[in-house]
């Protein structure tokens, strides 16, 4: 069974408590919170004081998805306002080894997301270091965007690595995760789907949650 992370983008935040509390109370296993800055990606989104306070009602992991420049900067900061597994971009991160252990040294899970044109292989030397794959299966930035299939090969890739290495690495698929494909990015070799828009224009939130939940099987 996949662990299924709601993207909070996709939430209606003047109704934000309603809806953490929708998470906490449906199957679902995280919450994946999107930082965007503007330089990353041609969006900006929400920091670390929305995260802290999200937190104070919030019962589950938090999943902190960087789209930062210079993301280094702000590491302590996640912690403090409560990241459980914080993940960087490989394309934001000049020393990617060096932040890994830092994000590690602060108590954190650690990981590393992937644009739809960067390789997997690039991975291939810290792989035993990371805690989290996140392969973008949309360009980061925005949510309700079209999943690109050729995140699928990706995530094939990422598992035969991760299996051969005997990294303990789990895969996070973000972007267009609908219950049409589910199926397939598990059976794939996902352990966690990202989904905002999915999720939150369902009628049913909760529902869908659970539909997602029974996805690969
Ligand atoms: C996109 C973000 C995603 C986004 C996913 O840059 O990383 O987490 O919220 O949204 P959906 O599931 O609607 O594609
Ligand atoms: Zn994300």
């Amino acid at each position: 069974m996949p662990l299924i992370a709601p993207s909070i983008l996709s939430a209606d935040f003047l109704n934000l408590g309603r809806d953490i509390e929708m998470i906490n109370n449906s199957e679902a296993d995280w919450f994946h919170l999107d930082v965007m800055d503007g330089r990353f990606v041609p969006n900006i989104s929400y920091g670390m004081s929305i995260i802290k306070t999200m937190k104070k009602k919030a019962t589950k992991t938090f999943d902190v998805h960087l789209m930062i420049v210079e993301p280094e900067k702000y590491f302590a900061e996640f912690k403090d306002a409560g990241a459980d597994v914080l993940t960087v971009h490989y394309e934001a991160s000049t020393h990617l080894h060096r932040s890994l252990q830092a994000i590690k040294a602060l108590g954190m899970k650690a990981g590393v997301s992937l644009n739809p044109h960067t390789p997997v292989h690039v991975l291939e030397d810290v792989i035993t270091e990371i805690d989290l794959v996140l392969i973008m299966s949309v360009n980061p930035g925005f949510g309700g965007q079209k999943f690109i299939p050729q995140a699928l090969d990706k995530v094939r890739k990422v598992k035969e690595m991760i299996v051969a290495t005997g990294s303990k690495a789990l895969i996070e698929v973000d972007g267009g995760v609908t219950l049409d494909n589910a199926d397939a990015i598990v059976n794939a070799g996902a352990d966690v789907l990202v989904a905002g828009n999915t999720v939150f224009s369902a009628q049913d939130p909760a529902e869908t949650i659970k539909k997602l939940k029974q996805a690969g099987k």
